[in-house]
């Protein structure tokens, strides 16, 4: 049984106040806040736990890296990967889809080659592989998004040409919250012999994910949006496209030797993450998983499901409103703007008077917003402690803005 307010007990930050009001955020999009066994784990691993990983042979380093090296396997389950093999710790999506852009496409893609991707990308998965067409003139093909704000399938299937050498494509648009199915593009793209990288920033917080069924080649994850520690992260890479991978970051932990000739490289997932990592972060992002993993990924999909049926029904009665993607299924992810002059920066900061936070302006997403035609726009995205009574409070706050902006 999904009990809200014993779930947003868990989360001290909850009870505070913002402006003299209970603090209603909505900001979960952007980055989502910590239960207490998270914040624990941070502590207790600086307090009592600390020591660098995979170096010392002390009892704490041992701790250290058995508590590190665990997470891994906690990562591979949430995600429904066939072996911890097949995943490498880092610091969130960003640094997940630039290894990808450098270490396995940048040596593979040629001039004229292609990388499919749609409007709705968040900026980690839109600049690293401008990096691809400024350096070495690979074409990027961007794919429409419909006036409801879906992503057809069938038409990024469409755009897969002979040129193409990878679909990089988000499981969730972080300004929409419309879905896209992705399952149906990799079947798609495996047929053509084209590798898929799913952005799963948002996708991985609101519904069980499952890699192996899905078909991906790469599937990036980030800790601080799944209630965990910022800096923290992880990605899928199938074995046989991390084999085909050549080293990322130089340094320790990735090699086997170092001479004043050469260097040799680890095997594995370690091949890939030089130097001290997050060690802390990471730590914390296992606690955050399991903790998602024991309320249920898939009973936070229709906790989240019912606030976001309760939110358009609200949102969709304030005629002054204009709400950006609206599609029936979409996530409980609202972006709207008001009709008027009023502009997301100013609605946003009378909702912060209400304790109420959102976040207001592009959202990472340039190229959507262009597309949209639109300089910013609010948003309101809501997790799983989010309740019916907040989207109230959001909706009382509105008026007032609308009263006073409109
Ligand atoms: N990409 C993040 C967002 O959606 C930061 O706000």
């Amino acid at each position: 049984m999904y009990d809200v307010s014993k779930i947003r007990a868990d989360f001290p930050i909850l009870s505070r106040q913002i402006n003299g009001k209970p603090l209603v955020y909505l900001d979960n999009g952007a980055s989502a806040q910590k239960p207490q066994a998270v914040i624990d784990a941070v502590h207790r691993g600086y307090a009592q736990e600390y020591a660098n990983v995979h170096r010392g042979l002390h009892t704490l380093s041992n701790i250290s890296t058995e508590r590190y090296e665990a997470v891994r396997a906690i990562v591979a389950r949430f995600l429904g990967a066939g072996s911890e093999e097949e995943i490498i710790l880092n610091s969130g999506t960003t640094e997940g889809i630039n290894m990808v852009s450098y270490a396995w496409a940048a040596p593979r893609l040629e001039a004229g080659d292609e990388i499919v991707l749609s409007l709705m990308e968040h900026h980690a998965n839109i600049v690293p592989w401008h990096f691809l067409r400024e350096r070495q003139g690979v074409q990027l093909k961007w794919v429409d998004v419909e006036p409801t704000g879906a992503l057809d399938a069938e038409k990024v299937i469409a755009a897969i040409g002979p040129k193409t050498k990878l679909v990089a494509i988000t499981q969730l648009s972080n300004v929409l919250g419309t879905h896209v199915d992705v399952t149906r593009i990799c079947a798609a793209a495996r047929e053509k012999g084209v590798a898929v990288l799913v952005d799963g920033s948002q996708g991985a917080v609101h519904a069980p994910v499952n890699v192996a069924e899905m078909g991906c080649d790469f599937y990036a994850i980030t800790g601080h949006k799944l209630y965990g520690p910022s800096g923290s992260g992880a990605i899928y890479v199938k074995r046989e496209r991390m084999e085909e991978m050549r080293p990322f970051m130089g340094g320790g932990d990735m090699i086997r030797d170092v001479t004043k000739e050469a260097v040799s490289y680890t095997s594995g997932p370690m091949r890939f993450e030089a130097g001290t990592p997050g060690i802390v972060q990471t730590i914390g992002l296992g606690v955050a998983l399991e903790y998602l993993m024991e309320l249920g990924m898939e009973n936070v999909a229709a906790h989240e499901a019912g606030l976001a049926a309760y939110a358009r029904t609200r949102l969709g009665g304030l005629n002054w409103l204009e709400l950006q993607g609206t599609t029936p299924d979409k996530a409980a992810i609202f972006s709207f703007t008001m009709q008027g002059a009023a502009h997301a920066h100013d609605i946003s900061t009378i909702l912060d008077k209400k304790g109420v936070a959102v976040r207001a302006g592009q959202h990472c997403a340039q190229p959507l917003m262009e597309h949209l035609g639109l300089s910013a726009t609010c948003r309101a995205s809501f997790g799983l402690y989010n309740t019916r009574e907040e989207v109230d409070v959001l909706v009382e706050a509105l008026e007032l803005a609308h009263n006073l902006l409109g």
